[in-house]
């Protein structure tokens, strides 16, 4: 029975890579910080009852924790997922957004240099890495990366420690640019859950209006099922390398904003206000991604926009009070 570690198991992509692997007969192993409320939400299916699913208490940022699970497991693969994943609030808190998305990975790196080499190892490397305005799109593995946020920075020095690891002591440390990718999971401060969940409160009348941002960025979104299975693709490859995933569309919020509240039969401009507040010091206005790469290898993206949105839509209609 393979074993693999997921750091990030309680988020969006980690539960459902460990759903993924653990169909796949897996002995899946999820690192998990300690919170003053549940965050286990995503993976509470997961943890009852499941003898091939284990729990722990871990941070990045706390070396001894990562190696202390590493050398209890020795693995045959480390997902690295866990992450402050989010753009805008990477802006109030940039040190340790890099704690824990550069160093973090550091950390995770060493203790597998030193405990179990022969690991394979994963980094959720991000399409944030890119954003230089007038950058022709689609991006693929070799346009230049400038980031824009503490988190697109914070993205880019753990994809060149990856590849450190890589070229420097020969590991198997490889990585995916994973362009945006939802689902009825994602994070509800993320734009494509804010507006679901707003759109079906607004729908169901428990609530009278969204307040938003930039409407005008662009964003290449997929669903996040099928970018987990891109993930362990990627991994099972005979040799680490660099892939781009991504739907090869591209839409404005405001598209999306339009599409969910049309879907429900309603007037979006009736209800949207718009908020600085919402909006970045730096924003990355286009993102829109050349998969060919992993797509020679098989893998390609099915659900369609319009799909993810009603898909999002659906679930908080029936779900309006879950967060
Ligand atoms: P997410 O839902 O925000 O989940 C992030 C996970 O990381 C959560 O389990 C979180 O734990 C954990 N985490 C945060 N800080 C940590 C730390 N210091 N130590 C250990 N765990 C920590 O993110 P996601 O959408 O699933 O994304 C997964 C990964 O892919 C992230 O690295 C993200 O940056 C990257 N990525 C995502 C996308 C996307 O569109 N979704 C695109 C490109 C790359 P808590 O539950 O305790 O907060
Ligand atoms: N979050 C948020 N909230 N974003 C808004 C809002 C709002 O109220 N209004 C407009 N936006 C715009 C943002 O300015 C951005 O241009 C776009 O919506 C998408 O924002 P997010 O959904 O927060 O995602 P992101 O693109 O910044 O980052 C996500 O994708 C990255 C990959 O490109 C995250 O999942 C990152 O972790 C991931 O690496």
């Amino acid at each position: 029975m393979k074993k693999a570690i997921i750091s990030g198991v309680t988020g969006q992509d980690g539960s459902y890579l460990a759903e993924l692997l653990l169909s796949k007969g897996y002995e899946v192993h999820g690192i998990m910080r300690r919170l003053s409320s549940f965050a286990s939400a995503r993976i509470d299916h997961l943890i009852v009852g499941n003898p091939n699913f284990h729990t722990y208490h871990g941070d990045l940022t706390d070396s001894p924790s990562i190696s202390g699970i590493i050398s209890e497991v020795k693995p045959d693969e480390f997902y690295n997922l866990g992450a402050m994943s989010h753009v805008k609030v990477s802006f109030e808190v940039p040190q340790y957004t890099l704690e824990s998305n550069a160093v973090g990975v550091l950390n995770v790196l060493e203790a597998l240099r030193k405990l179990s080499p022969h690991t394979k190892f994963y980094q959720a490397s991000s399409s944030e890495m890119f954003g230089v305005p007038g950058t022709p799109a689609p991006y693929n593995e070799n346009t230049p990366m400038i980031p824009q946020s503490p988190y697109g920075l914070s993205k880019l020095a753990a994809f060149h420690l990856t590849r450190q690891y890589r070229d420097g002591y020969g590991m198997f440390a490889t990585t995916g640019i994973l362009f945006n990718h939802e689902s009825p999971r994602r994070g509800g401060t993320f734009v494509t859950k804010k507006v679901s969940k707003a759109v079906a409160k607004i729908k169901l009348g428990l609530q009278d209006s969204l307040v938003l941002g930039n409407l005008d960025a662009k964003r290449d979104w997929g669903w996040a099922p099928e970018f987990v299975e891109a993930i362990y693709l990627i991994m099972q490859q005979e040799k680490p390398d660099i892939y781009v995933v991504a739907t090869g569309e591209t839409h404005t919020i405001r598209e999306f904003v339009e599409e969910a509240f049309s879907y429900v039969g309603l007037e979006s401009k009736k209800f949207v206000r718009i908020d600085d507040k919402y909006k970045r010091p730096n924003e990355v206005p286009l993102l829109l991604g050349d998969a060919s790469k992993i797509e020679k290898l098989g893998w390609k993206p099915k659900m369609k926009f319009h799909e993810i949105v009603r898909a999002m839509v659906d679930y908080d209609l029936a779900h309006p009070n879950e967060n």
